[in-house]
């Protein structure tokens, strides 16, 4: 099946020279000069992109690279998807910014994606990750007429003024303190480092104890803001029953459970949703980065029970633009075709299995779901060591390979490829990083 959607150069990696080469150094020069020195992703892959084609990209000295970070999770079907370009070619010819006017490829999108969710919901369009859970937690606010979000800690859900509060890394909040005070955080089960004897069952208890009691949060209590997987918080894959024990607490207090799915989303755990693992409906479902593979878009699936909100409750020029709607449409459509879900849990696991062989003491962790993979790195016994994952990075670079880096303290290489990956790439792939993990 792969041939028919995959244009990924299959001899990849090529490493003509090692990477920075001249034009790369050249554009990145160029781009020091002209931008902010505030620019992040430039200082770890320190090459400039010619193109990029199914699960690799090509740098502008001819190097090319397997692409396992997919834009951070943006580009889940792979770079310059066919299926994909044709559909927004198509809407390109018809028109591509309408405001809230409708279009077929709207009604069409919505209808769609609707059909995904496994609840009755209504939708709001915006536009990126951060300002759809920003109209998430207005929405949560609104509808019970409360104002403290529960939230958790190591949690990313954007660095906009409005997020800031919700996210639970501090080191985003250096520049900007400015954030919400009504967000209360909770610890995160995380099975390689939870302090507590029972940590699920604890933290279910915590929240229940905070829930209930009048003197904490009892009865103030807007909503529950979770990550199914947390994402820049390190791909920490909560024990099994989290979900469910948080929509079990949500009920009991009559509290919108909100679920963050913009990293999560889109086939990348395996299942279309990854609150679908539990067999959970949230009440507001949070949706960004894959739904527009690459063009941005997002939104906010909201239960029909919360359809009250008022006219222009939350706007934005370029909310639902209908290039990213076409995107999002096919890509839920190239889904389904191709059969990917069960693709991405087979290949996942088979990953899984393949990195648990390697042996090193630096190699604290290795988990995941689906193609959402963490390493957690670590040196004198169980401490984090971020060095290690920069090390790492720049390594597979040389190698031609692209990983990225997440974690609290920054210590856990993460694994994001194209669900579309062909098998063959994803096996060099992965033997290349265990060489490599297997050195550090
Ligand atoms: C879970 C989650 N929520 C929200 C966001 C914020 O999205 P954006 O960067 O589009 O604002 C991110 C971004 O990585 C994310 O991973």
């Amino acid at each position: 099946m792969e041939e028919n959607f995959d244009a990924s150069v299959l001899e990849a990696p090529i490493i003509n020279v090692i990477p920075p080469g001249p034009k790369s150094l050249k554009l990145l020069k160029d781009q020091e000069e002209y931008e902010t020195s505030a620019v992040n992703y430039p200082k770890y892959f320190k090459i400039a992109i010619d193109k990029a084609q199914g699960s690799t990209i090509t740098d502008v000295d001819g190097n090319v690279y397997i692409d396992l970070v997919t834009g951070i999770s943006v580009v889940n079907l792979g770079h310059n998807n066919p299926f994909i370009r044709r559909r927004v070619q198509e809407q390109l010819e018809k028109v591509w910014h309408t405001l809230e006017i409708p279009t077929e490829i709207r009604v069409n999108f919505s209808k769609k994606l609707l059909s995904t969710l496994g609840f009755k919901a209504k939708l709001l369009f915006t536009t990126t990750g951060a300002d759809a859970v920003e109209a998430a937690v207005k929405i949560a606010r609104y509808v019970t007429g409360k104002r403290t979000i529960i939230a958790f800690e190591g949690s990313y859900h954007g660095i906009t003024a409005g997020t800031l509060g919700l996210t639970g890394a501090n080191r985003f909040k250096e520049f900007n303190p400015f954030f919400d005070d009504r967000v209360v955080k909770f610890p995160y089960p995380y099975p390689y480092r939870c302090p507590f004897k029972d940590c699920l069952n604890e933290i279910l208890r915590l929240l229940d104890y905070a829930m209930s009691n009048p003197g904490y949060l009892g009865g103030d209590v807007a909503g529950i803001l979770v990550e199914p997987i947390q994402g820049e918080g390190g791909y920490v894959v909560p024990p099994k029953g989290f979900l469910k024990g948080l929509k079990e607490l949500a009920e009991k207090y009559s509290v919108p459970l909100i679920v963050d799915e913009v990293q999560t989303g889109v086939g990348r755990t395996g299942k279309m949703w990854a609150y679908q693992w539990e067999n959970i409906e949230p009440d507001i479902v949070v949706i960004s980065k894959a739904i527009g593979e690459g063009i941005p878009v997002s939104m906010v699936g909201y239960r029909e029970e919360f359809n009250k909100l008022p006219t222009g409750f939350h706007l934005g020029t370029y909310r639902g633009n209908p290039l990213g709607l076409a995107a999002g449409l096919a890509s839920l459509e190239f889904i389904e075709k191709y059969n990917i879900l069960p693709r991405v849990e087979r290949l996942g696991k088979k990953i899984l299995e393949e990195l648990s062989e390697v042996e090193n003491s630096h190699v604290g962790d290795i988990r995941g779901l689906g193609f959402m993979i963490g390493i957690e790195l670590v040196r004198n016994g169980n401490e984090p060591w971020s060095e290690g994952t920069k090390i790492v990075i720049e390594e597979a670079l040389k190698r031609g390979l692209l990983v990225y880096k997440a974690g609290r303290w920054d210590n856990v290489i993460r694994l994001m490829p194209p669900l579309t990956i062909p098998e063959p790439l994803l096996n060099k792939a992965v033997e290349i990083l265990k060489r490599i993990l297997n050195s550090i």
